[in-house]
């Protein structure tokens, strides 16, 4: 674990974004809880994404729809798709000595990393989540957590196409849970057993794949840009042709400098025919539009991976500290540059001091005003300086300060949190100029 990484933890702990699952019960393994921040965060990333495909997406012919399809289906559907095969396996190979068990492909040598003992043979383990459905337990009524989420929407192609009056080209758009029974998860939230996927599907004639493919990277790098990622840490890599997944004719991975190393954030991927092909194979059910399968596009994104890409690339530690306290100074400070849409709380709601009743009744006045609107934080405790430090250290773009002016005035200060500039602006006037701020780049 990096000292950075350790950093963004501790910090994802103390100011409730992610806490470790079942934690009371000692941890139960790679499995996160996301607490009041971390849902708001991820929840605005799932909409930044939805948005993106549903509303602002203009591809060169066809539009996207959306789905929300069930997590359990007919475990048909993961023959078909070739996921129960060795397409969808990982090589193991266990430690004779201490039984750890590892994954082939990432072991730098032959002998066991944490006891140097012998290793096993490798063997395939399948990834898929076996579990039972009804009250029996037996071989017969049995399926699979879903491993990719865009299964759903294959299966689906025909009620989306005919209810929806549809023409090649189109997408569909879904965000929802997989599960892989991952042999090595870790390094925080980025490989887990249980995991949030958004995902696009574009169906187009195959004489149009590689145009589409070359349109979606682009527009798939550029949504992570647009949304404050740094260009030097967002690189694209081509994945070579022995490491692509089973179903892939072409394959990319958009990758993520995290400070463990550069990682895939998001797998680009044309699937050829292979899903509607397969689909029509396995159910009898002809999927051919105009006499030919649709070749699928599809671009495949994490909202955990991502997530943590947008905490790493937000984190930044200001040595002295950038606000004027007295004890803070000599202390680093932290500051979550994140994209306003991005940041989970939008604007904090301070009275200058609590001992004064009348400021701390304002104050409350602009919280109940301003709240259902934005999500808001009201925080009356400690020092002025220390409540702005508490604020940059969440990524909340803006806090607003209730003083003695106001109670003359009704003006508050507006504080930017990324420059420290502060101005006075009018109560009544707060709703519109945030939410011009917020609809801005
Ligand atoms: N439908 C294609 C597909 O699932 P993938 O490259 O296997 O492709 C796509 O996964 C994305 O899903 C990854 O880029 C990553 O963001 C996320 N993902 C996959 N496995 C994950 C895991 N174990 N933990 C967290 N995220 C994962």
């Amino acid at each position: 674990m990096t000292d950075l990484m350790s950093k963004i933890i501790s910090l994802c702990k103390r100011r409730g974004f992610i806490f470790q699952s079942s934690e009371i019960y000692g941890g139960f393994g790679s499995c996160y809880d996301f607490g009041p921040l971390g849902v708001e965060m991820k929840n605005n990333i799932k909409k930044a994404w939805w948005d993106e495909m549903t509303k602002n997406q203009n591809p060169p012919a066809g539009g996207i729809v959306g789905l929300d399809a069930a997590i359990l289906m007919s475990p048909k559907v993961w023959e078909a798709s070739g996921h129960l095969t060795a397409g969808f396996a990982d090589e193991l190979v266990e430690c004779k000595e201490c039984h750890k068990r590892f994954r082939l492909d990432e072991l730098k040598m032959k002998k066991c990393p944490e006891c140097g003992g012998q290793l096993t043979e490798p063997r395939k383990f399948n990834l898929m989540m076996k579990t039972h459905i009804g009250p029996v337990e037996d071989d017969a009524a049995f399926t699979y957590l879903r491993a990719e989420t865009c299964q759903g929407i294959y299966v689906n192609f025909e009620n989306i196409l005919n209810t929806m009056r549809l023409k090649i080209p189109f997408g569909v758009a879904q965000i929802g849970k997989a599960f892989r029974n991952e042999i090595t998860p870790g390094d925080f939230i980025y490989r887990t057993r249980e995991f949030e996927q958004m995902e696009m599907q574009w169906f187009c004639h195959p004489k149009d794949a590689e145009k589409y493919f070359d349109y979606w990277q682009k527009e798939r790098l550029n949504w992570y840009i647009n949304l404050g990622i740094k260009k030097e840490n967002l690189r694209i890599k081509e994945v070579p042709v022995k490491e692509r997944p089973h179903y892939a004719k072409q394959a990319l991975d958009l990758e993520y400098k995290f400070p463990f190393g550069w990682k895939e954030i998001e797998g680009i991927h044309n699937r050829g025919d292979w899903d509607l092909s397969n689909h029509s194979k396995y159910s009898g059910k002809d999927l051919k539009y105009e006499g030919y399968y649709p070749y699928i596009i599809e671009t495949s994104g994490g909202a955990d991976r991502s997530f943590l890409a947008f905490l790493c690339d937000a984190y930044q530690e200001i040595l002295g500290g950038r606000t004027k306290t007295t004890k803070a100074v000599k202390e680093i400070e932290i500051l979550l540059k994140l994209d306003k849409k991005i940041a989970p709380i939008k604007i904090a709601i301070l009275p200058l001091v609590r001992n004064k009743p009348e400021l701390v009744k304002k104050a409350k006045e602009v919280y109940q005003l301003l709240k259902p609107h934005f999500t808001c934080q009201y925080d009356e405790l400690g020092s002025i300086g220390r409540r702005y430090r508490r604020v940059d250290e969440i990524g909340c773009p803006w806090a607003i300060t209730i003083d003695f002016e106001t109670l003359k005035d009704d003006t508050v200060t507006l504080r930017y949190r990324d420059t420290m500039k502060q101005e006075r602006v009018k109560i009544k006037e707060l709703i519109k100029i945030i939410k011009e701020k917020l609809n801005t780049q």
